[in-house]
């Protein structure tokens, strides 16, 4: 009778090149590794297959997922301006639904029982694979090794050697926790510990500091078609190509950098450092946007339902109903966001300094100008005013009845 099969989501690093050998040791399982390209720089995707082969995985699969990625992962979380607590642009908790879907894929093509994630017990991760997974296929168990096994960065590096592992030549002790993907750069751990320690500038890898950063701006015109970015300077790219190109330009003049004390859903604070460029750009000139081509009910209500959105997909809640549901609203909202934006990046900021839409915008210039030409009728103010402030009038002369003064 051959072990039950796990597939486990292998990043090629210590932990889970480790984890592939204790499960098989301790938990009497045969490990599908599966890696998943979602824009986080690896140089060789058959590199990382091979190498979950030589750490006993008895099968290794791939998966360039970076178009997917940006196409259904980032797109709704850009549509929204998901940011959570307003800040963070949810780098990691946008990839783990995508890593639990193809998780659950594998898992099915290989008969396997389970899947599998190399998270510790403090983070959100861990609840975004396993929640992750019991809505994607509520029938395979969750394994946590690295939760269950507590080991040490050295310990590891000691069960390695012990049994010719072979550990990734690219593990050179980084002092911090980091991941990565299309949309951002994630840092924790070390020195960032300590929340008055300011950042070390070895923390940043996509963006300049604003110190270094160039002293000239540089503009940059950004089009979107219901809400999503079409082209950069007129030129058409698809969207994953997009994100990566404008993190590039906007990294270069230092914009991105986050410095936020977080609080996990498991319940404790902690500080976590961010690089996101093409996040920061592109949301700033989404939102910019959305302010020409959105009527002003919808707007206002728009932008209460995006501080839930960003809080459902940081708790690991992508696939439930409610994610559901304001993703047909975000869809609906961004209907007719179409249009350009023009963008200065310069030392650290970018900045919106102009926005068109010719068949979508709600501005008005004729409604708006103070110049010849007004088509505004003042006339309609008066009545206006009078009934607006009618209920504060009525109410005001009943205090002033009762001595109560304002
Ligand atoms: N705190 C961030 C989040 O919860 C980043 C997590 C990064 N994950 C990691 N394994 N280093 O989304």
């Amino acid at each position: 009778m051959s072990n039950p099969r796990v597939v486990l989501a292998y990043s090629g690093g210590l932990d889970t090149s480790v984890a592939i050998r204790w499960m098989n040791e301790h938990k009497g399982v045969d490990v599908v590794a599966c890696a998943v390209d979602v824009g986080q720089g690896v140089d060789d995707l058959e590199e990382i297959r091979q190498r979950g082969l030589e750490c006993g995985a008895v099968e290794s699969v791939v998966v360039d997922a970076r178009q997917e990625f940006a196409e259904d992962f980032i797109a709704p979380a850009l549509r929204a301006n998901a940011m959570y607590m307003g800040k963070y642009p949810l780098v990691s908790a946008l990839s783990r639904p995508l890593i639990v879907k193809h998780l659950v894929r594998v898992a099915r093509e290989t008969g396997a029982a389970g899947v599998a994630h190399g998270c510790t017990g403090k983070g959100n991760d861990q609840v975004r694979f396993e929640v992750g997974t019991m809505c994607l296929a509520p029938d395979l168990d969750t394994m946590a090794p690295i939760r269950e096994w507590g080991l040490s960065r050295d310990a590891a590096i000691d069960y390695a050697n012990e049994r010719g592992i072979p550990i990734p030549v690219k593990s050179k002790a980084s002092p911090y926790s980091i991941d990565e993907n299309a949309w951002g750069r994630t840092a924790e751990c070390g020195i960032l510990e300590d929340p008055w320690a300011a950042p070390p500038e070895d923390v940043y890898e996509r963006s300049v500091s604003v110190k270094d950063a160039p002293d000239e701006p540089e503009e940059v015109i950004i089009a979107f078609r219901s809400g999503l970015p079409v082209s950069l300077d007129g030129v058409e790219l698809p969207l994953h190509e997009l994100i990566t190109e404008i993190d590039r330009r906007a990294g270069a003049h230092g914009i991105g950098r986050i410095d936020l004390i977080e609080d996990r859903l498991v319940g404790i604070k902690s500080r976590e450092i961010y690089e996101c460029p093409g996040a920061i750009t592109l949301i700033t000139a989404h939102r910019d946007l959305e302010d020409l081509c959105l009527e002003q009910e919808l707007a206002d209500h728009k932008r209460t339902e995006e501080g839930r959105y960003a809080q459902l997909i940081y708790n690991g809640l992508w696939w439930g109903p409610l994610k559901r549901g304001l993703d047909a609203f975000m869809n609906e909202a961004n209907r007719y966001v179409n249009g350009e934006v023009r963008v200065e990046l310069f030392k650290g900021s970018a900045t919106v300094v102009g926005r068109r839409s010719d068949d979508s915008a709600l501005y008005d210039y004729d409604m708006a100008t103070y110049d010849e030409g007004d088509q505004f009728d003042q006339t309609l103010a008066e009545g206006f005013v009078k009934l607006w402030g009618l209920p504060l009038k009525t109410w005001a002369a009943r205090a002033q009845q009762h001595g109560d003064a304002l």
